[in-house]
């Protein structure tokens, strides 16, 4: 599998996905704009452990409609957001004009990054929720994330946790089944399927993805190969979407818990790392 073709094949799927999700009551985007205080779920989740990012310069890597970009900016950062799918641009882009904020959306490849933002001139790279699994090599990606920071700035990752990507999903029993690798491997996962994680009537035409586990320790050793130095590392009993269909239940916040003993299972982790 060339990698002209995963990246054709995913960038199919999320420029028909991106409108959908930006009509989405899920990805609440009239309530961000009617709020200009608003924030979105996944930036409010990790308040707590962000820190002051009020006049850093930042960027948004997978960045998608622009959602939490926008909730960046609006706690002071000056954001840039990056991602492959010119429609999930153009969503974000609109946002951004109605929202009233200044943001630099740039269109291209997260291991072009480097070449498209430049080197080392960036305080905060902010990512996750759904970004890691569309990349074959973690390596790479922590490279671009050290090569983006100047020593001192700092990677802030919410993503979903490489336990979770390993599940039998959907099930019609409420079993947890590990059927899927949890390290990174060199082929793809390869999944056909129509729907999209967020509600929507829209009927999806482009349903192939190829994705990529990575497990924790990867991710970590690929960050510290990378002159990263590991600040915080929390795996949390929830996720913002209902990943586990049937399983889980709403807990507020836009978050999803397992039903069931969420504590036989790490769903998501927040991730700070800082470059030396
Ligand atoms: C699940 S979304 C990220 C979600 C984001 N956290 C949010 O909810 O707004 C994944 C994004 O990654 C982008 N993407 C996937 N592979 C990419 C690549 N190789 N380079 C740049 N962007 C990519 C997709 O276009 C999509 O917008």
């Amino acid at each position: 599998m060339g990698e002209q073709d995963y990246r054709t094949v995913n960038r199919a799927n999320w420029d028909e996905r991106a409108p959908a999700h930006a009509a989405s009551p899920d990805y609440a985007v009239d309530r961000l704009v009617a709020d200009p205080t608003a924030l979105s779920d996944v930036v409010a989740f990790d308040l707590p452990r962000l820190g002051d990012v009020s006049g850093l310069r930042g960027v948004h890597l997978q960045c998608h409609i622009g959602t939490d970009t926008l909730s960046l900016s609006r706690l002071g950062a000056r954001m840039s957001g990056l991602d492959f799918s010119a429609p999930a641009l153009a969503q974000a882009r609109t946002l951004a004009v109605r929202a009233g904020a200044d943001i630099d959306f740039v269109e291209g490849e997260v291991y072009d990054a480097v070449d498209l933002l430049g080197r080392g001139g960036f305080d905060l790279v902010f990512t996750g929720v759904g970004a890691l699994c569309w990349l074959p090599r973690i390596d790479l990606w922590a490279a671009v994330v050290a090569d983006l920071l100047r020593p001192g700035g700092r990677l802030f990752l919410r993503e979903g946790h490489p336990m979770l990507w390993t599940l039998d999903v959907p099930r019609t029993d409420d079993l947890l089944i590990v059927t899927d690798p949890y390290f990174e491997t060199l082929a793809p996962a390869v999944y056909d399927e129509g729907g999209t994680y967020v509600a929507t009537d829209t009927v999806f035409e482009h349903n192939v993805t190829h994705t990529w586990n990575h497990g924790l320790g990867e991710i970590v050793t690929a960050l510290l190969d990378n002159s990263m130095v590991i600040t915080g590392l929390e795996e949390h009993d929830s996720v913002p979407w209902v990943a586990v269909d049937g399983q889980m239940e709403p807990v507020g916040g836009g978050e999803y818990r397992l039903v069931d003993r969420p504590e036989r299972l790490p769903v998501s982790y927040t991730l700070r790392a800082v470059k030396t």
